[in-house]
């Protein structure tokens, strides 16, 4: 356990040296006719909710509720049943121990959240996810026999307070490709209202998405799609300054690195 206080981890998920004209293409954010119109759909909902004064959390969330209503694609499902241990991976090399608390921001469908579960002892694992119908999904998933016996405390949530958590303070945050996929000012809130579950030696491990170079120092958020955001390493440490953490960045290699970023986005 790293002892300074308030520590944030941040992982790459992905980075190349692309020419900027290409970085959509890379993303995948722009190839096929499905893709188009579902970033004209995002588009045009997004500014409906923005005029009706309605959140991004508010809008993201119906957004992955519905994805969870259509259901995998079929060619996804091997890879869903089989990934997720990576991350577990990552945090046991990083002292995690069925002894300690965590908590996931952002859990999705628990495709990593449940090789947590199982890991950790019965109790320790919270997490959270605005979007009910991915957690149902994983519920469904994990079964309620082992959902009972392991006993995991899992939330739908519809802020960035953490005050949800009632004052529960954990060992671990983990949050892998969630940040990229909220806009400024809600990463600042949950930087800022994360420390409410930290205690001096806590630590959390967040990834974010970089898929190009810049110039060293350079602090730049690039918006990709409305619901995709790439933003440099500069610019999270220049909030996790004003907020009392320290920050290291992990390199952590290319074939360990957690997948699923493309998967539920
Ligand atoms: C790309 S998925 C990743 C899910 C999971 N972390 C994984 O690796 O499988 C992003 C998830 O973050 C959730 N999410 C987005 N913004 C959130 C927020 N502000 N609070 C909690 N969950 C959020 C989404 O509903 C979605 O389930």
């Amino acid at each position: 356990m790293p002892s300074t206080p308030y520590s944030v981890w941040l992982g790459r998920t992905a980075k190349t040296t692309l020419p900027s004209f290409l970085h959509p293409l890379a993303s995948g954010a722009y190839v096929g006719s499905k893709a188009r119109l579902q970033i004209a759909r995002d588009y045009l909902e997004r500014a409906f909710f923005r005029l009706s004064g309605r959140s991004y959390l508010e809008w993201y969330a119906r957004r992955q509720d519905r994805a969870a209503e259509a259901g995998w694609p079929a060619e996804l499902l091997p890879w869903l049943r089989t990934s997720g241990k990576e991350d577990l991976d990552i945090l046991i090399d990083l002292s995690l121990r069925p002894q300690h608390t965590l908590h996931g921001f952002g859990i999705g469908f628990l495709r990593c959240a449940a090789w947590f579960i199982d890991y950790l002892e019965p109790g320790n694992f919270s997490g959270n996810d605005t979007s009910g119908g991915r957690i149902k999904e994983g519920r469904e998933a994990m079964g309620r026999e082992k959902l009972l016996a392991r006993n995991p405390r899992l939330l739908v949530t519809s802020d960035n307070s953490f005050d949800w958590m009632e004052g529960h303070q954990v060992d671990y945050i983990w949050s892998h490709a969630v940040f990229s996929h909220m806009p400024d000012e809600d990463v600042e809130d949950t930087i800022r209202n994360m420390c409410k579950i930290m205690h001096a030696g806590s630590a959390a491990l967040v990834t974010y998405s970089q898929l190009y170079e810049l110039a060293p120092g350079e602090r730049r958020v690039y918006q990709q799609t409305t619901a995709n955001f790439q933003r440099t390493l500069a610019w999270y440490e220049g909030i996790v300054a004003q907020h009392g953490f320290d920050i290291t960045e992990l390199d952590v290699p290319a074939e360990r690195r957690p997948t699923g970023t493309r998967a539920s986005a």
